[in-house]
């Protein structure tokens, strides 16, 4: 696309300006922009690109650097003010043009025409609104912060994971009803494996203490941000798909106090220092004793009764507390499996427990639908940005 001047023109020399009037002024500007754009047209390439970029902003001897020499500083006193105006404006002009002529080369270039030929650059840009952090990955992130603080490291395991490490050395017995077809996802076509090999979507991250304790000897404290899945119907409460947050500290004389201090210590952090907590017994295969551990609700301050009308609190469902994970010391079972890396269960001891994040999550910013979560609507995410 040639869209320079048909006929060979003359190349602009700045004139030494006598007259300074407005007149003259405004003339030698016109003359001086026009033949600007007349140069800008004939570019096509990178390299005339530069040429004419040099030429016309080159701060050493580039046309706007004449003229600020030859019309600005050599104006009389009473003619400067004039002067500087048109100068500047020239300035602008030559910006605006040398802008258009980038244009035009991205078009040449790319043989993409940027609004049929000509840009308007005078229309605004593309917005990129900035995303923000998704509220179940946010309350996960905020979770493992806390007990980051108190030492422990991050660990992580597979999502697709084998029988054994997912229930067998978890204690779970062979006919234990979670293993059933109702609850865990398998992957098809492993009739043909042993049973402990066989794989399936990970129904807890409870597999990855096993994983963790099979490479790193004792002590250990650790903590298992991931996603589960599990055969659920999806609905307000359920996902086939879900994230929890796991922990796991052994050393020697570790206690059922140590588990309760410092789970107490992690809620305080994250809900806030005036929640309580509630250790109600319960039962996982792999810890002994287990516990199901309540936060007084944060919503009602635990009296179960919200606002100045007394309306009954749905959260917690009037009870003042709210289940939040399970948890327990390491069953001996457990470290059996893991005997000959260190843990002897004579020897160490440890507390372990699991919660879920997105349930964690919908309490916390008071969310009724956990599909929410899933669904990507930017209006609903939008108001956690
Ligand atoms: N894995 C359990 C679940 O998904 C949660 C859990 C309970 C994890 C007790 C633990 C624990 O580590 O000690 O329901």
């Amino acid at each position: 696309m040639w869209r320079g001047c048909p006929v060979p023109f003359a190349m602009y020399t700045v004139p030494k300006l006598t007259d300074y009037s407005a007149q003259a002024l405004e003339t030698a500007a016109a003359d001086c922009v026009r033949a600007c754009a007349d140069e800008a047209a004939g570019v096509r390439n990178e390299a005339e690109l530069k040429a004419f970029r040099d030429r016309w902003m080159g701060r050493k001897n580039g046309v706007l650097t004449q003229i600020n020499d030859l019309w600005l500083k050599a104006a009389p006193k009473d003619a400067k003010r004039e002067a500087g105006r048109r100068v500047n404006q020239i300035k602008a002009h030559v910006e605006d043009i040398l802008l258009k002529a980038e244009f035009l080369r991205l078009e040449l270039a790319t043989g993409t025409p940027l609004r049929s030929g000509r840009v308007d650059i005078s229309l605004p840009g593309i917005r990129r609104p900035i995303g923000a952090e998704h509220p179940v990955l946010r309350t996960s992130r905020e979770l493992v912060a806390v007990f980051q603080k108190l030492g422990y490291s991050v660990a992580d395991g597979p999502v697709v994971e084998t029988d054994y490490y997912n229930f067998e050395s978890l204690n779970f017995p062979p006919n234990h009803p979670a293993r059933d077809t109702q609850d865990t996802l398998f992957i098809a076509g492993q009739q043909a494996k042993p049973p402990r090999e066989r794989l399936l979507l990970r129904t807890h991250t409870s597999p990855v203490q096993i994983r963790t304790m099979e490479k790193m000897r004792p002590p250990i404290r650790i903590v298992i941000p991931g996603t589960v899945h599990r055969n659920d119907p999806p609905d307000a409460s359920h996902s086939p798909m879900f994230y929890q947050i796991e922990g796991l500290a052994v050393d020697t004389n570790i206690t059922f106090g140590d588990l309760k201090g410092t789970l107490d210590h992690a809620m305080k952090e994250f809900f806030g220092s005036r929640v309580k907590t509630s250790f109600r017994p319960s039962f996982f295969p792999f810890t002994e004793p287990s516990a199901e551990m309540f936060v007084s609700c944060f919503i009602c301050g635990g009296s179960g009764k919200r606002g100045t009308d007394n309306a009954p609190c749905r959260p917690c469902k009037q009870t003042g507390w709210i289940e939040i994970l399970g948890c327990g010391m390491v069953d001996p079972n457990v470290f059996e499996f893991v005997k000959d890396n260190g843990y002897d269960p004579k020897k160490v001891s440890g507390f372990a427990f699991g919660m879920g994040a997105d349930r964690i999550a919908l309490l916390k910013y008071g969310v009724d639908d956990l599909q929410l979560f899933f669904q990507g609507d930017v209006r609903f995410l939008r108001q956690f940005s």
